[in-house]
């Protein structure tokens, strides 16, 4: 494939919009052609769906490409895990008939995500809603609390594993009396101790805490690394439209940060956007839709949420936040997902800048055909094409893969 050789060794797929774009299904189907696969931050708040012989899998701290075989599995030190979630998902793979155990490396350093953590998450939400009439609309999976935890320097690491459970058990209790004196909150002591022991008993073997000596030797070795971003570049804590955004770096460098791995390794970054756009929670939304062209997106798209089953808030490309997006992680190819959920639109809006506060938009004409599992770019319908090159020529970035629906074999994958 042309494009394997265009992406290098080391590739990382980062969106480029407020998440959702379909990460997971890019990930899984270039994972094929890699060697190791790594998630680099943010926690379970993703939701990255795959489907694969008609059967979904949603994944949220595993990286998608997990059903590869054999492949060694790196969750960096920027994560912050909740073990129950990841040993969840460790038992569904199992079921599956995958047991990603024995090429699973975790890094000592991540952070791990408390039941009290979601608490506070939940606390910290009504208290915004209260004060300023909204909150986030965060997903309520402690990912703030425990970033805010590390970011104080007191948070519990993947490490603590590698204690005695009456370790475990001091350091929880210090956990305790911290919780309630700052929130209220009262810590279930025996039960966060009872997840930690469990996930003791089945992950103790999978901590690593070498992971960036590992990830270097292993690019040294010639093995070829493909990063799975989570989250999008617009939900970036430094970057994205903050206060509105989640609390880790969610860009290209935030993931090299987060695994440990040196700039120079990467060759390569794939942005990933839908043919539209979509977002979750609070915050801007310049091309929004209004109410009747975002339902039908909504629902032609399926665009109701793979962690929390909410229903997402759908519009149109602004083509400037794809170059935003693209220059902070230096796209150098496209995936522009879910084309077909355009395929009945008389025309397609496309915001191209703004003016006194609106959006000036260009209409471009839709294709009022199916482009459901087209797999050469040649056999779309020629405005569906022109769509395509359109978002290649105000970008500057080559619109190499396109997804035409959820199915792992649904992609155009351009040479
Ligand atoms: P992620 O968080 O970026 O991995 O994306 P999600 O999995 O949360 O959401 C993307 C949704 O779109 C999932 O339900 C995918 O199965 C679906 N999807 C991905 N690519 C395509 C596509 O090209 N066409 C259609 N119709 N659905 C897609
Ligand atoms: P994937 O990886 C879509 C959004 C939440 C909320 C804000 C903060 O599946 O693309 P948080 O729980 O992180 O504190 O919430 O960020 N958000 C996502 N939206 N996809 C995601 O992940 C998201 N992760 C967080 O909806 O607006
Ligand atoms: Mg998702």
């Amino acid at each position: 494939m042309q494009l394997l050789k265009s992406l290098g060794s080391v590739s990382a797929i980062i969106g480029a919009q407020w998440g959702d774009e379909g990460k997971g299904k890019a990930t899984d189907i270039l994972a094929e052609h890699f060697d190791v696969l790594a998630r680099a931050c943010g926690g379970a708040n993703a939701g990255h769906t795959i489907v694969v012989n008609g059967e979904k899998h949603v994944f949220h701290l595993i990286p998608s490409g997990c059903l590869h075989e054999g492949k060694p599995i790196i969750l960096g030190a920027g994560l912050v895990i909740h073990l129950p979630t990841l040993l969840e998902e460790i038992q569904l793979l199992r079921d599956a008939g995958v047991d990603i155990v024995p090429r699973l490396y975790i890094s000592h350093a991540a952070q791990i995500v408390l039941e009290y953590h979601k608490e506070i998450d939940g606390v910290l939400e009504e208290k915004r809603a209260k004060l300023k009439g909204k909150g986030i609309g965060t997903t309520k999976r402690g990912i703030g609390p425990a970033y805010m935890d590390k970011a104080e320097r007191c948070g519990l690491r993947v490490e603590v594993l590698q204690g005695s459970e009456q370790d475990m058990k001091a350091l929880l209790e210090e956990q305790e009396q911290r919780i309630r004196d700052r929130f209220g909150i009262t810590v279930n002591v025996e039960q966060e101790l009872a997840s930690l022991v469990s996930a003791k008993k089945q992950i103790e073997s999978t901590i690593k805490n070498n992971i960036p000596e590992l990830l270097h030797a292993f690019v040294a070795g010639g093995k070829t690394v493909l990063i799975e971003g989570a989250q999008a570049t617009l939900l970036d804590v430094d970057h994205g439209t903050y206060p509105y955004v989640t609390s880790s770096s969610t860009t290209l460098a935030g993931a090299l940060q987060g695994l440990g791995l040196a700039p120079d390794k990467v060759n390569s970054c794939i942005g990933i956007a839908k043919a539209y756009c979509t977002r979750f929670g609070e915050g801007d939304f310049l091309t929004e839709a209004n109410e009747e062209d975002g339902q039908r997106l909504r629902d032609r798209g399926g665009e109701y949420g793979a962690t929390t089953g909410r229903p997402r808030r759908c519009g149109w490309l602004y083509i400037p936040d794809l170059v935003y997006c693209s220059m902070i992680n230096g796209f150098t190819h496209w995936n522009i997902t879910k084309l077909d959920v355009l395929d009945e639109e008389e025309s397609i809006p496309v915001g191209v800048g703004e003016e006194n506060g609106e959006v000036i938009y260009e209409n471009l004409p839709g294709w009022k055909e199916s482009t459901v599992g087209i797999t050469e770019f040649s056999d779309l319908p020629e405005n569906a094409q022109k769509y395509l090159l359109f978002i290649e020529d105000k970008t500057g970035v080559p619109v190499a893969l396109v997804g035409t629906g959820q199915g792992r074999e649904e992609m155009i994958v351009r040479s």
